[in-house]
């Protein structure tokens, strides 16, 4: 089954994108990728602090904290064995872009409901993307590496999903995804040309 069936994302990403843009961009991607690691991580903490009463949301979240940093360590230490330095944080327009899409106003319910989809959101496009990078990378450590990491962004969008789904207090999920999903198709059009993970 390709990403694409999983995912449902609407528009893969080109493999040119690797090899044009990513493998003589590595030490910038790997200082991205770190960042991007970091923020998953604190948007768990941020669901957390959000959602205390939900308890298993905030014991999904604990753990995912901790894989989260687990991977941002693991990436700090690639940069390190290149003899590379971590850059400051990157900008994600496209992260940015996607959050425009989560609802103002509203109930708490719904509010819950568009962050866990968001979520959902930047873990599928992130899964799709080491995808595309652990089949083309010209690089055998990267390649596995990406490989590895493809396989649990994949649990933890799934995850997202069911916990909204488990939380969706009469919200109709499945159609509110579809509004993600064609959001992101018309966003991610503009992207997959410059050298950070969502770039
Ligand atoms: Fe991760
Ligand atoms: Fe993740």
């Amino acid at each position: 089954m390709s990403e694409r069936t999983i995912l449902k994302l609407q528009l893969p990403t080109d493999p040119l994108w690797v090899k044009n843009v990513v493998e003589s961009n590595i030490e910038e991607i790997l200082t991205d990728h770190a960042f991007c690691e970091q923020k998953a991580a604190s948007n768990a903490i941020t669901l957390i602090v959000q959602n205390p009463n939900l308890s298993d949301l905030v014991q999904e979240m604990t753990a995912l904290v901790q894989e989260e940093i687990d991977h941002f360590k693991r990436v700090h230490d690639i940069i390190l064995e290149r003899g590379y330095i971590l850059g400051r944080e990157r900008k994600d327009n496209y992260v940015n872009e996607l959050r425009k899409f989560i609802i103002v106003g509203g109930g708490r319910s719904e509010q819950l409901i568009d962050r866990l989809l968001f979520s959902a959101m930047i873990e599928a496009r992130s899964c799709e993307r080491f995808k595309v990078m652990s089949e083309h990378i010209d690089d055998k450590q990267l390649s596995e590496f990406y490989h590895e990491l493809m396989v649990s962004e994949a649990t933890h969008y799934s995850m997202f999903i069911r916990l909204a789904k488990k939380y969706a207090d009469g919200i109709d999920v499945d159609t509110r995804w579809k509004e993600f999903l064609e959001y992101e198709a018309r966003v991610i059009q503009n992207y997959g040309k410059s050298e950070t993970i969502h770039g």
